[in-house]
């Protein structure tokens, strides 16, 4: 039986030839450091680095491509701008929506006793209210973080409206940062129209790029705002003893992922050639054949929005009668459908959908490559469990 990976929520599988082409040039041919040598192979990997960087900045119309800084993974990007930006006394508002990359190092930092942080609920179908979110904040409210694409509903949250209700705030030290780590790759993302000032993502989701990467962009009003997580060597200012402030070195030290992020920068350009872009159609158009069909089997719940237009092919659900891990382990052993069962490491929004007795729900994603076979399969396996309900 060959693997029905249903898992790309978590990373993307399988990569695009020219991903696995890029990243083994990298490592074979170049298997240099980008940034810090003289020699050929030296300089094709910062020009890797640079290629890769304005094509991030196309992606999320950044003004300038310097303002985006290489990370290891979205954990590190959402650290990096949480840890980073946050001072004793300050208010955070957020939701129960977000992923625990979120959620734990405020915890940790309201823990400390050093932040109050307020989490605004959201509706059956995963949806947060922004007339919430706005009402919360206060005068000392330093940042706001929404999570674009919940990876348990696949839900695309109503972020459009909140530059005009954030512009006309007294408060306007409010930090708005974008966990865009399940929406990059699967629908526009205009930074500057969504007016958010930090935006943190991985690149080895819907970028397409390897497990190892991930990516922020920080605007120029608030980047020296926020102190970087790691000190040392970045290339530059080789004889001064202080971190750069400049982006990007102010957030890329040690070396480079120059394999990860050439991965990246192939897995854009793949997104947007002829090819990418028919994959993607498809991938919609599979994501919308499951959820009219999930929805069709008889004692199934399928959670998160019921319109395609409002989300991406994440799909969380149960069955009556089965423990999401059972039906996980099912689906993988007869089918070799592969699926993740659980709170995917956001906690609160179980709460909210009310699958928090069922210790989670059974989650598919749908990736470039899944085919309408693969779907169909997935649709006659899930209606046999459920149909095996009352056993
Ligand atoms: C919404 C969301 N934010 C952040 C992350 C963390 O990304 P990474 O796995 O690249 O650390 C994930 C990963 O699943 C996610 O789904």
């Amino acid at each position: 039986m060959s693997r029905i990976y249903l898992d790309n929520a978590a990373t993307s599988w399988p990569k695009p030839d020219s991903v696995y082409a890029a990243i083994d040039h990298a490592q074979r041919v170049l298997g240099a450091p980008a940034g810090r040598g003289a020699y050929y192979e030296a300089n094709d990997a910062s020009r890797i680095v640079d290629h890769a960087r304005n094509e991030v900045a196309k992606l999320i119309n950044a003004p300038k491509s310097r303002n985006i800084a290489f990370t290891f993974n979205g954990t590190d990007s959402l650290s990096t701008a949480i840890l980073g930006l946050l001072k004793n006394g300050d208010h955070v508002v957020t939701t129960v929506v977000e992923h625990n990359s979120v959620l734990r190092p405020l915890n940790h930092l309201q823990g400390e006793g050093l932040i109050e942080v307020t989490c605004v609920g959201c509706d059956e179908e995963g949806f947060v209210d922004v007339n919430e979110i706005i009402a919360s904040i206060k005068p000392n409210t330093r940042l706001l973080v929404v999570n674009h694409v919940s990876n348990v509903t696949g839900s695309i949250q109503p972020v459009d409206t909140l530059k005009e209700r954030l512009a006309v705030l007294e408060n306007q030290k409010i930090v708005f940062l974008l966990d865009a780590a399940q929406s990059l790759g699967h629908i526009p993302v205009d930074i500057q129209e969504l007016g958010c000032d930090i935006l943190a993502s991985s690149g080895h989701k819907g970028l397409l790029g390897p497990l190892g990467t991930g990516l922020i962009y920080l605007s120029d009003r608030i980047v020296n705002s926020v102190n970087p997580l790691r000190f040392g060597g970045t290339g530059t200012e080789g004889s001064v003893e202080f971190q750069p402030e400049q982006m990007p070195d102010r957030f890329e030290s040690g070396n480079l992922n120059v394999p990860g992020i050439a991965g990246v920068h192939a897995g854009i350009r793949f997104l947007n050639s002829t090819e990418g872009l028919e994959l993607r159609a498809r991938r919609h158009a599979n994501a919308a054949r499951l959820l009219q069909g999930i929805r069709e089997i008889p004692g199934v719940q399928i959670h998160g929005a019921k319109e395609m237009g409002q989300r991406i092919g994440v799909f969380s659900f149960n069955i009556s009668g089965w423990d999401c891990h059972e039906v996980a382990s099912i689906l993988d052993a007869n089918w070799a459908i592969q699926t993740r069962a659980g709170r995917h490491c956001a906690p609160l929004i179980h709460r909210a959908l009310g699958t928090e007795p069922d210790h989670g729900t059974v989650r598919l994603s749908v990736g470039l490559f899944t085919t309408l076979e693969q779907a169909d399969l997935v649709l006659e396996s899930i209606a046999k469990l459920a149909d095996q309900s009352g056993r």
